[in-house]
């Protein structure tokens, strides 16, 4: 099994309705194909970790990278993992934009600022920093499953 992830700059301005109209086709195709993960948006981009096997992770990147809803595509990890991170979750959407004030202050002191927003790394070490950042937070919108 493969993990990949990869960060991308969204053509506008990103809000929880561009969120879920991506998500909710994703759920739909990724259940279908086995993959899951996880799609982190801030103001101005986005975020992905899509895990499953090596031609379902390429094929719906291939399709994801044609998407003009983003451009600027950069793969910040491709790994063999033994086990997924995000196994039930199609694809679980975080909106990075909407987290509460101090949550925002101590994820921009950590990991940076972009256009005003957090800014998404270019590590995958670091990008798995984040993802389980997020995950030990209990109160985000969108989480509770
Ligand atoms: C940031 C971003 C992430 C996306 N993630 C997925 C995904 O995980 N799975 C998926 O099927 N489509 C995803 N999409 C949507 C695809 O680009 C595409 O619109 C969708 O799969 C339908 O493709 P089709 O019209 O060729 O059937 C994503 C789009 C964007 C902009």
């Amino acid at each position: 099994m493969y993990r990949m992830i990869y960060r991308s700059r969204s053509v506008e301005p990103l809000n929880w309705e561009i969120v879920r109209s991506i998500t909710s086709v994703s759920e739909r195709n990724n259940a279908a194909a086995g993959l899951t993960g996880i799609l982190l948006a801030s103001r101005s981009h986005f975020m992905q970790a899509i895990e499953g096997n090596f031609e379902d992770v390429n094929a719906v990147f291939r399709r994801i990278c044609r998407d003009e809803r983003h451009s600027d595509l950069s793969i910040v990890g491709f790994s063999i993992i033994d086990a997924r991170l995000f196994g039930g979750w199609g694809m679980r959407g975080i909106g990075a934009f909407d987290f509460n004030k101090q949550i925002e202050q101590a994820m921009k002191e950590k990991y940076g600022e972009e256009e005003g927003g957090i800014h998404f790394p270019l590590e995958e070490w670091q990008a798995l920093a984040m993802i389980n950042d997020i995950k030990m937070m209990r109160e985000l919108p969108e989480w509770k499953k």
